[in-house]
């Protein structure tokens, strides 16, 4: 962890997909601006690790890291699985809807199986995860979530169909529940990040403007903080293009991405 490290403030944040790319990264930058954790992940080995690296980096022995394995797939051990990670950290101030996969897949190829399953853990697992938070924050009277979406979501990326169809329906998803649970005092911020270099896709850093997931991270979790509706990540050139995005020839794109 780069810079001194902070003393814990009272604030906590539980991140699903902790266990590598953007998830890992989110971890550390909370960590290191003195947030509280909750890490969940499939993996729990490697959050075992992670939890190590991160209390030993900080160097805070008042720092709370707690730790679940949670498969997101296993739909109905979601909520059950959050709410014991909640009680255990004393109630949570933020939730990040993180755990995600891509897969290449091509149209009429017979590869419905696999994008079945990628709409399973990309859009029915974070569903049940933003439930499980909603639950939790009704219940304090306050909080915030957080989905990681992605730009794929505004522009389809062809052999990723299934992929941009699941995060164009987390986006919806999240605004709608951003405008349903704004009364509650709850506050819901989507996160679209363009190509960040993690294991998620081979060569991902040949994309455009692929950034590393520290990057990625600091300017999320500002974004976060700053409580925006919609953070768009790297910020840098991709804030600019997004309103262009769809008014791109089909064929121009197919080059670009
Ligand atoms: N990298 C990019 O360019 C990019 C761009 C836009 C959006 N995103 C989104 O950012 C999020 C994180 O992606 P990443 O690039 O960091 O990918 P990654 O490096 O492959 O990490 C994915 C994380 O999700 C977890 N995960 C996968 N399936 C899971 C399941 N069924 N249940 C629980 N956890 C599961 C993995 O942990 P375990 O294997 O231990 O479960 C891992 O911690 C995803 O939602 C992705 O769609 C990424």
């Amino acid at each position: 962890m780069s810079n001194l490290p902070r003393i814990a403030h009272n604030k906590t944040v539980v991140i699903t997909g902790a266990s590598a790319g953007i998830g890992r990264a989110l971890a550390f930058e909370f960590a290191r601006r003195g947030y509280h954790l909750g890490l969940t992940a499939r993996r729990l080995d490697v959050l075992t690790a992670l939890r190590e690296e991160i209390l030993a980096a900080c160097g805070d022995s008042t720092r709370t890291i707690a730790i679940s394995a949670l498969d997101v797939d296993q739909t109905e051990t979601v909520e059950p699985v959050l709410q014991a990670l909640f009680a255990r950290l004393g109630g949570i101030d933020i939730m990040v809807v993180n755990a995600g996969v891509n897969a290449i897949t091509s149209v009429g190829k017979g590869d419905i199986l696999k994008q079945k399953q990628l709409i399973m853990t990309n859009v029915i697992g974070a569903m049940a995860s933003v439930d499980a938070a909603a639950a939790h924050f009704i219940a304090r009277g306050a909080g915030q979530i957080v989905g990681i979406s992605s730009l794929a979501a505004v522009k389809g990326i062809p052999k990723q169909a299934a992929y941009c169809a699941s995060k164009a329906g987390f986006s919806m998803y999240l605004e709608a529940a951003r405008i349903e649970l704004k009364r509650k005092h709850i506050s819901v911020t989507t996160i679209m990040p363009g190509f960040v270099i993690t294991d998620i896709m081979p060569h991902i850093e040949k994309y455009p403007f692929a950034v590393s997931a520290e990057q990625a991270a600091r300017e999320t979790v500002t974004l976060i903080e700053n409580k925006k509706a919609v953070g768009i990540v790297p910020g840098y050139p991709w804030r600019l293009l997004r309103p262009f995005m769809r008014l791109i020839p089909d064929s121009l794109w197919r080059k670009l991405v």
